[in-house]
C-alpha cells in the first residue's frame, strides 16, 4: 500500500528539496495527499475514472425565503440587533455531555473516521464544546434541523471533508428519525438517504475542485487537469433539484496539477517536465469558488428560474501534522489548544480567506436576486485548534495490536466521528435558524 503511495510522489520530488524552503507549508501536503488520500478514496482499487456514474435525483423544490444575513465573516466585534454572533471567535471548554452519537449507533462513519471502534484508547477528545465569545452555541437539536429541511434537498459537494462534515450531520439526524439510503454509485463516491419522517433529502456528491477536473490516474496523466472556467457538471446539473447546498473543498488544490482556462493553459502546480508556468493554488481555488458560485447565480440566482437556493461554503479544515505522517505520533496532542495557543496562519489563513472574500464578493453581486442566499461556514479557526480531533493512527483498525511497527500511516487530516465536525454541524443548524426567520435571532 505504501509504495503505491510513495510512487505516485516520486515525480516531484526532486523539486522538493529546492523548494523547500520557499514551500514548506506545502510539502508535507503535497507529500502526503498523494500517498494518503487515494488510500480513503479508493482503498486497495485502481483510481476510478473521472465519468463517475451520476445519481439521479427528482425532487420537490420547496420556497425559501430570502434575507441575508453575515454571520460567519469575521467583522468587527460590535454585536448589534443585526449584527449576529461571530462564531469564529472563541474556545473549547470541557463538557461532560458528550456526544449525540457513536459508532454504535451509527452506521454511516466511514471506516477511516470510526476512531472508537478502531480502538482508539483516549476518549477525552469527545467531551469538549465550542464556546463563542459573544454567546452561546447551542448543542445540536436533530428535530429543529430535521423541521428546518422538511421537503427539501441537501447537497454536500466537494472532497472528503465534505463527506466527513455529511456522515457527522447523518449520524446526528440519525439519532431523532432513522433515514435509508436510497441512491449510492460504485464507489460510494455519490449517494443519497431520505428521511421519510420529513420528506428530506441529504446526499453527498464527489468533486475535490468544484469545476471540471481530471483525476490524475495510474494510466493516465500523474497529476490533476483542472478546467477553471467549468463547473463540474456532475453536481452542477443537479441544481435544478437542489435547496441547500454546502460546498467544501481545499486540500486536493496542493497536488499536482495543470490549470486550463478556455483553451489555453494558464499554467500549473508542481508539474516539473511540463514546460509551464508554476502558479501555485491559491489563485486557482479563488477561480474555482467563483466560477462555481457565478455559475449558482446565473443558473438559480432568479426566481424565474427554480425557487430559489441556499449555499453554504464550508471554509478549509487545518491539518495536524507535526512529524512525518507514516511515523507513530503524526498527531499526538490529546486535548485542544486553548486560547491564544494556536494562531491562524500561513496555508489555513490564505485558503480561509479566499473563500471568506469569494462569498463575501458573491453576497454582493447577488443582491438583486431574490432566490439566493450564501454563507461562509467559517470552521478554520475552531478546528485548527482540535489538533487531537484526528484519526491518527486510528485510520486503520488496532494499529498498535501487534506492538509498535517502524511505520504506521497516519491520518491527521480528516476528524474522527463524532468528533470536531459535529460543532461545524451545530454552527450551520445556527445559519438555517437564522435564515428562517429574524425572531429566531441572536439564540
Ligand atoms: C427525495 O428523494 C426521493 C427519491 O428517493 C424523491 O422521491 C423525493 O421527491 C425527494 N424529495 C425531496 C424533497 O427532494
Ligand atoms: C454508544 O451509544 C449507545 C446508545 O447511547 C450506548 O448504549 C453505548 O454504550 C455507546 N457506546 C460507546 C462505546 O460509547
Ligand atoms: C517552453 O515554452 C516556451 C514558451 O512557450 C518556449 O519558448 C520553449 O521552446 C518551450 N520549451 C520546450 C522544451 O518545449
Amino acid at each position: 500500500m505504501k509504495s503505491m503511495g510513495v510512487g505516485a510522489a516520486s515525480p516531484f520530488k526532486d523539486q522538493l528539496h529546492s523548494l523547500t524552503k520557499k514551500l514548506l507549508p506545502w510539502t508535507i501536503y503535497a507529500i502526503f495527499p498523494l500517498a494518503i488520500f487515494r488510500l480513503y478514496f479508493y482503498p486497495l482499487q485502481l483510481p476510478p475514472s473521472s465519468t463517475d456514474q451520476l445519481p439521479s435525483t427528482s425532487s420537490t423544490i420547496i420556497t425559501s425565503s430570502a434575507s441575508p444575513t453575515h454571520i460567519s465573516s469575521s467583522k468587527e466585534q460590535e454585536r448589534t440587533e443585526d449584527t449576529p454572533c461571530d462564531y469564529t471567535i472563541g474556545k473549547w471548554v470541557h463538557d461532560k455531555s458528550g456526544p449525540l452519537y457513536n459508532g454504535t449507533t451509527c452506521g454511516a462513519i466511514k471506516d477511516g473516521q470510526n476512531c472508537i471502534s478502531h480502538g482508539r484508547p483516549d476518549l477525552d477528545y469527545l467531551h469538549w464544546r465550542w464556546k463563542p465569545k459573544e454567546c452561546g452555541l447551542p448543542r445540536f437539536e436533530p428535530n429543529t434541523f430535521l423541521q428546518l429541511i422538511s421537503n427539501k434537498h441537501i447537497a454536500f459537494v466537494g472532497d472528503s471533508m465534505a463527506r466527513n462534515q455529511l456522515e457527522s450531520l447523518l449520524c446526528m439526524l440519525a439519532t431523532a428519525s432513522v433515514p435509508n439510503l436510497v441512491y449510492h454509485s460504485e464507489e460510494n463516491k455519490f449517494r443519497r438517504w431520505n428521511f421519510p419522517s420529513h420528506n428530506a433529502n441529504l446526499s453527498v456528491y464527489w468533486s475535490p475542485f468544484l469545476v471540471k477536473g481530471i483525476e490524475k490516474s495510474h494510466q493516465g496523466a500523474n497529476y490533476n487537469k483542472l478546467y477553471l472556467d467549468r463547473v463540474d457538471e456532475r453536481w452542477a446539473s443537479e441544481l435544478n433539484h437542489i435547496d441547500m447546498i454546502v460546498f467544501s473543498i481545499g486540500h486536493w488544490f496542493l497536488h499536482p496539477a495543470v490549470y486550463f482556462e478556455g483553451d489555453s493553459v494558464l499554467g500549473c502546480h508542481y508539474c516539473p517536465g511540463l514546460n509551464h508556468t508554476e502558479i501555485g493554488f491559491y489563485d486557482v481555488l479563488r477561480k474555482s469558488l467563483r466560477t462555481t458560485l457565478k455559475t449558482i447565480t446565473e443558473r438559480r440566482g432568479s426566481k424565474s428560474n427554480g425557487n430559489g437556493i441556499d449555499v453554504i461554503v464550508t471554509t478549509f479544515s487545518p491539518s495536524h501534522f507535526e512529524g512525518d505522517w507514516d511515523q507513530a505520533g503524526a498527531c499526538p496532542k490529546k486535548k485542544p489548544y486553548s486560547e491564544g495557543e494556536k494562531q491562524l496562519e500561513g496555508m489555513d489563513a490564505e485558503m480561509r480567506k479566499i473563500a471568506v472574500e469569494e462569498v463575501e464578493a458573491t453576497k454582493e453581486n447577488a443582491k438583486h436576486f431574490a432566490g439566493f442566499r450564501v454563507e461562509a461556514l467559517d470552521v478554520t479557526k475552531l478546528s485548527l485548534m482540535r489538533a487531537d480531533g484526528h484519526p491518527g493512527p486510528y485510520m486503520h483498525p488496532f494499529p498498535f495490536a501487534n506492538g509498535v511497527a517502524e511505520r504506521v500511516q497516519n491520518d491527521c487530516v480528516h476528524w474522527c466521528l463524532p468528533g470536531p465536525v459535529d460543532t461545524w454541524n451545530e454552527i450551520l443548524l445556527q445559519v438555517l435558524k437564522k435564515w428562517e426567520g429574524p425572531s429566531k435571532r441572536g439564540e
